[in-house]
């Protein structure tokens, strides 16, 4: 039995008019699988350590853990249940709901174009250091200067980052992804497992490590500013997905007799778990190693992990497996992201497969290169004086397109269709066991604190106050 639909095969007999000949995943564990496959990414991998990082360790562990079931929570079955509700893509779903809101429904999947090009410069990078360690280069990668040497050159960021673009086309433009997804089936565990010995290995190996999980582990108060929460919340929408339609399609091919619930419950666990592990993996020996890395951002994965595999015995094999593990949970989550702009963009101007592929990949590749030379050629170019390209695509969609396409989505459900008509379609595979929460948070709590987290956020990104 194949329970493991993809998005694709899914995609390719929707219509945007909803409804007709739409596929559906076959059970339970297909629905819970595709989902987590795309929730889990660079996002719990390279993005969650660096933000706990630099945010406070064991504070943002904190309120990231307290976000991420009650907001998350929230939010995912939301949107988990429009797509169920309505059997469509986000752009129909939000009009079906109600017809002015169709252009939530375009934001939304404005935000997937915006960040499968980064995501893909990132993946670049990882497809580096994989090939990297395969061919024998782990000591030269595990110098201080390595990384920024490396972000700082021109061909061969752009080298990586469209190899890592073409792969994901290729894979979108065949339709192949059942065969990715079987992958991804066993590389899930390789990737835990492979994590946890690192862990331990490094647990045992290191001296001072001590320091390093006191600080991701236990929350300093004083140490949260409201950077904490702006960057816990953006991360939490990033992680799981959410706030850029992939959920409302995930839901689109979900049956009724699935539990909603439940299932959110489970991607939740695995994407906040995984991403905790990854943690847990990269921050105590980076304070262990090279504390200076600690507030560095987007580069400490790619820093510190490569002096902890130089460091290890047998390092060079269990370094290549990891880096090829990362991969390949990027690529499944950039052909998820890659695959929802290319589906929209066939629903709404009726195009062929391949026109779309390569209208997505001809964009992507444009705004990739800003990404990927914003280190080097145009470093010069800074938003509000301090985002690098790179950056100010990551700020842009997490901090504001997501937050901003979250707030109405509550407001939708709050006073136009009201949190009963989500109630009513959660409870059609069970009973709904949260549903209080889930109302109190829709309607009150989560609208009030994204306007706060909107607020601060853009104060912050204008330079008119600092962290
Ligand atoms: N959630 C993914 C991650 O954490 O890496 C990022 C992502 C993948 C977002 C796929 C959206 C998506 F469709």
């Amino acid at each position: 039995m194949d329970n493991n639909i993809s998005v694709e095969a899914s995609a390719t007999t929707k219509t945007s008019s909803g409804g007709a000949k739409r596929s559906s995943f076959s059970g339970k564990i297909g629905f819970v699988l595709a989902a987590a496959g795309s929730a889990v990414g660079l996002g719990n991998i390279w993005r969650f350590p660096y933000l706990a990082a630099k945010y406070g360790g064991g504070i943002f562990l904190l309120v990231y853990i307290i976000l991420s079931v009650t907001f998350g929570f929230s939010l995912m079955i939301a949107e988990i249940a429009i797509g169920r509700k309505t059997q469509q893509s986000p752009i129909g779903a939000y009009r079906a709901l109600d017809k002015r809101f169709g252009f939530v429904g375009v934001l939304a999947s404005i935000v997937p174009l915006l960040i499968l090009p980064y995501y893909s410069v990132i993946g670049g990078w990882v497809t580096k250091y994989a090939f990297g360690f395969v061919t024998g280069e782990m000591s030269n990668m595990a110098s201080s200067s390595y990384f920024g040497d490396y972000i700082s050159g021109v061909w061969q960021p752009i080298f990586w980052f469209a190899l890592f673009m073409g792969a994901t086309a290729l894979i979108v433009l065949f339709g192949v992804q059942k065969g990715v997804e079987k992958v991804s089936k066993i590389m899930m565990p390789v990737l835990v497992v492979l994590m946890v010995f690192i862990i331990v290995y490094t647990f045992v190996t290191t001296d001072n490590i001590w320091d390093g999980i006191v600080y991701y582990i236990k929350p300093d108060f004083s140490k949260f500013t409201y950077m904490t929460f702006v960057s816990a919340l953006g991360q939490l929408f990033y992680s799981m997905s959410l706030a850029m339609g992939i959920m409302i399609t995930f839901g689109s091919y979900m049956k009724k007799e699935i539990s909603i619930e439940k299932s959110t419950h489970q991607i939740e666990i695995f994407d906040t778990g995984i991403a905790f592990l990854a943690g847990l993996m990269i921050i105590p020996a980076c304070i262990a190693y090279d504390p200076s890395q600690l507030t560095k951002g987007p580069g400490l994965m790619f820093g510190v992990l490569p002096k902890v595999f130089d460091n290890m015995f047998g390092g060079a094999f269990i370094g290549a497996m990891f880096f090829i593990m990362v991969l390949l949970a990027a690529l499944t989550s950039s052909i998820s992201l890659m695959e929802t702009v290319v589906s929209t963009i066939q629903d709404k101007w009726k195009l062929g497969r391949k026109i779309s592929c390569l209208i997505v990949f001809g964009t992507s590749i444009l705004l990739g290169l800003l990404s990927c030379l914003g280190y080097s050629v145009w470093s010069e170019v800074l938003f509000f004086g301090k985002f690098a390209f790179l950056d100010f695509f990551d700020f842009l969609t997490n901090s504001v397109m997501m937050p901003i396409i979250a707030l109405i989505t509550c407001i939708l459900i709050s006073f136009f269709i009201k949190p009963s008509t989500i109630i009513e379609e959660v409870s059609l595979s069970g009973k709904f066991k949260q549903k209080t929460l889930f109302s109190v948070m829709i309607k009150y709590i989560t609208p009030v604190c994204l306007v706060v987290v909107l607020v601060f956020a853009i104060l912050e990104g204008v330079g008119v106050i600092t962290v």
